[in-house]
Order: C-alpha cells, then structure tokens, then sequence
C-alpha cells in the first residue's frame, strides 16, 4: 500500500470506532468529499496533490477519533498526522507541510495561509460542507429541545466553519 491508502485505511478504521460521534456515514458524505473536492483543486492549482490529499483524509481526524478534541481538531490533528507519518517514515519537510493544511483548515479560526496547499484543503472542505448543508443543521439540532438562541448562534458558527476566510 502506498501512502495515501495507508493513511485512508487508518482514517477510515476510525470513522467506524464507536467513539466517532459524527457516525461511520460521515466518511462518505464528509472527508471522502474533501478528498475529491481537494484533488481537483490542486489540479487546477498545480498544488502538490499528495501533500492536499493527505491533508484532505487526515483534516479532521482529531474531530473523529474523540469528541473532547472537536475544538481544538485543527492543532490535535496535527499532532496525530505527525505521528501517522512519522510512523510511516513519511519525510519530515512533507509532514510539516500536511499539518500546516490541517492546522489553518478551518473558516472559524483563520489563520494566514502560506502555501496552495493550504488553500486546496481548507476551500476543498468548505465546498464538502456547502455541498450538504443539511449536515450543518443536523449538527446544531441533535441536542433535543435546544433553545432557538442557541440554535441560531450554533448554526452561524457552523456557516462560519465553512466559509473561506
Ligand atoms: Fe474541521
Ligand atoms: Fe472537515
């Protein structure tokens, strides 16, 4: 197996542990699309398509692995991806490039990005989110009775996770 698959096949055993809160579906209607999304972007942009895809599967694995990184999934998942890679003798410079496109991924914590590659995830996992909005209220609307405020705040934080900076 090649890097990629072998770090598709570590994401997807964990999108099927029980302790994914997001659901084993999410992988197709989420990061598979990420993934798709980003490939064509970085073909457009002669962008380092290894560097997007790994960034693209690897995204938001800190979010899937334990619900009390979903916060701070950009900077754990960061420290995951180095230790996946690293594990598997990946190149340290091409590690540090994968994880500046998981650390500034997020439309909800902007940060300056520096490279293509950055942009291709970042923009490829907005368009993953835009591309199913229902999701977005389906992540607001689970807690059962939630208050219509909070709903509103929650889904205006959600819109702002996906919208680029
Ligand atoms: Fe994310
Ligand atoms: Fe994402």
């Amino acid at each position: 197996m090649n890097i990629i698959e072998q770090i598709e096949t570590e994401v997807i055993r964990r999108y099927n542990n029980p302790n994914n809160i997001f659901g084993t579906e999410s992988w197709h209607y989420h990061t598979k699309q990420v993934v798709k999304n980003a490939i064509v972007l970085a073909e457009q942009h002669n962008a380092d398509v290894e560097i997007v895809t790994l960034g693209a599967l690897l995204h938001d694995i800190a979010a899937i692995t334990d619900e009390k990184y979903v916060e701070n999934h950009h900077i754990v998942g960061a420290e995951i991806a180095d230790e996946l890679l690293t594990k598997l003798n990946y190149p340290k410079e091409r590690i540090e490039h994968v994880k500046q496109c998981i650390l500034n991924h997020r439309g909800r914590k902007p940060a300056e990005k520096l490279t293509i590659e950055e942009v291709c995830v970042a923009d490829a996992d907005a368009l993953a989110h835009l591309d199913n909005i229902p999701s977005l209220f389906c992540m607001v609307y689970k807690e059962k009775a939630c208050p219509l405020q909070k709903a509103n705040n929650g889904l205006k934080a959600n819109l702002k996770e996906v919208m680029p900076n």
